[in-house]
């Protein structure tokens, strides 16, 4: 940010570059990331200084766009909400992280892999249906109902950004340039209380989230097949086939290809929960090989800790975006989309290519402990050890070429790599 973006300030950019006019406070430092298209006009005469008109107030979700790239909210200085969900990798991992570095000086290892903040308004609250499967909720585990319960969650996870309590993050936005802005989009006084100024960040993070259409914004290639403007290639096409089809990939009964009801846009997830077995990060050099992560049974989350049917189990992420997202699954144990695809193929026929083997046992399923495999999930695309794949080495692929038709920005400026 080097343009300073006091309302003074920006009167002089405003001024000097001639913008037009009733963009908002962030017109002069972030331009078509508010929508703002400033008309062509000729070069300002030399106008007589206006009268000191009052600065527009930002909106909320305004104010929300730049706290989410705020790093002086971490207690490292270095981290903000952007860092780990990043805009050109679909708002999650940055290219090349492993699983995301964290806390007061930046060094602390996080348990899980940053997921897109994209396609999450339908996730719903968390519950179990009339048939008692889970389904919902934010988080890979679900224990956050909605995006306030779940920014509290990083600006205060030791993990993450680390703030120590409401009073220290209170004293990071009385700190911020715009401060007196994010007050103003939340109708607060000057004096208004540490816990009404962090109450209000986090609403300005949550309108940003649901208000501006990157977070939603259904540009895909499918979409534009979905409306007729373009078509698949026949690879991607088999790609599709394979992966609705029940007797192969079976992928849409949880990453649902069907446009969902009410949005008329498919989310390519049902936010149900399963237990797919991927393998133990190894990569965590400190990791305590005591230690598993078991989703919604904790421990991450508490309340369903007597729930042993419910160790192992994650959310169905969706797959807009996921060629941008890598890592993947939940402990980011996978790098590249044809291994992921290719371990639903061959899990059980072809253990010994995802899972370590030692004094020549294989060891099966090794980041859930044995007592809770019978929560496994069976059934296509898995297989049962000795039978064939569903999936061929070249259906693999044509769903990987499917996957891929997945990310946002076809036909207008490509992502940014
Ligand atoms: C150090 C990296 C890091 C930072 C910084 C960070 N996040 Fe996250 N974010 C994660 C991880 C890891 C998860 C998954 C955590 C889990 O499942 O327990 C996550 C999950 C989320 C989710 C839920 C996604 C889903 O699929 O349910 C949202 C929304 C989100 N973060 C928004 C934010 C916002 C807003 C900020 C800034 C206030 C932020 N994150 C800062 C790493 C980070
Ligand atoms: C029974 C439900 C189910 C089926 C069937 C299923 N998935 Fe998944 N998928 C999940 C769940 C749950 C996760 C997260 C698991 C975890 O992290 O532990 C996941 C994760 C993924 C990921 C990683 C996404 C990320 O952001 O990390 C990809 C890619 C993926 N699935 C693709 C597929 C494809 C392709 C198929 C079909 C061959 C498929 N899935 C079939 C439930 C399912």
């Amino acid at each position: 940010m080097s343009i300073p973006r006091t309302p003074t300030a920006l009167l002089l950019i405003c001024l000097l570059s001639a913008c037009g006019g009733g963009g908002g406070s962030d017109t002069a430092g972030t331009g078509s990331r508010t929508g703002t298209t400033a008309a062509p006009s000729p070069a300002p005469a030399p106008a007589p200084a206006p009268a000191p008109a009052p600065a527009p107030t930002p909106t909320l979700a305004q104010v929300g766009d730049r706290l989410f790239d705020e790093t002086t909210l971490s207690a490292s200085g270095k981290l903000a909400c952007a860092s780990c969900h990043v805009e050109t990798r679909g708002h999650a991992d940055a290219q090349g992280s492993f699983l995301p570095l964290g806390g007061a000086d930046g060094s602390r290892q996080g348990l899980r892999s940053s997921p897109s903040t994209r396609y999450l308004d339908q996730a719903g609250a968390f519950g179990f249906d009339a048939q008692g499967r889970p389904h919902g909720g934010l988080f890979w585990d679900g224990r956050a109902n909605n995006r306030t319960e779940q920014a509290r969650g990083p600006l205060f996870n030791p993990d993450e950004m680390a703030n120590t309590d409401t009073a220290a993050l209170a004293a990071r936005l009385r700190a911020l340039p715009y401060a007196a802005d994010l007050r103003a989009a939340a109708g607060l006084q000057a004096a208004a209380t540490d816990a009404q100024l962090v109450d209000a960040a986090i609403s300005a993070l949550v309108r940003y989230q649901t208000d501006d259409s990157k977070f939603h914004p259904f540009t895909s290639k499918f979409d534009a097949v979905e409306d007729g403007r373009a078509s698949f290639t026949a690879q991607e096409q088999r790609g599709l086939a394979a992966f609705n089809d029940p007797q192969r990939g079976n992928c849409a009964s949880c990453h649902d290809s069907r446009p969902a009801p009410g949005l008329g846009r498919a989310l390519f997830t049902n936010f149900s929960y399963h237990a797919l077995g991927v393998p133990r990060n190894t990569s965590q050099a400190t990791a305590n090989p005591a230690f598993f992560d078991l989703g919604l049974c904790g421990p991450q989350r508490s309340d369903l800790a007597g729930r042993s049917d419910l160790c192992g189990l994650f959310r169905t992420p969706s797959l807009r975006n996921v060629a941008l997202t890598a890592p993947y699954f939940h402990n980011a144990s996978f790098a590249t989309l044809e291994d992921v695809v290719s371990f639903y193929a061959t899990r059980d026929t072809n253990p010994a290519r995802w899972y370590p083997t030692v004094n020549g046992q294989v060891q099966l399923y090794n980041d859930l402990p044995a007592a809770y495999r019978g929560n496994l999930q069976r059934g296509a695309p898995f297989v049962r050890a000795g039978q064939a794949p569903q999936l061929s080495p070249q259906d693999v692929a044509d769903i990987v070429a499917f996957l891929k038709t997945l990310t946002d920005g076809f036909g207008t400026t490509q992502p940014a790599r």
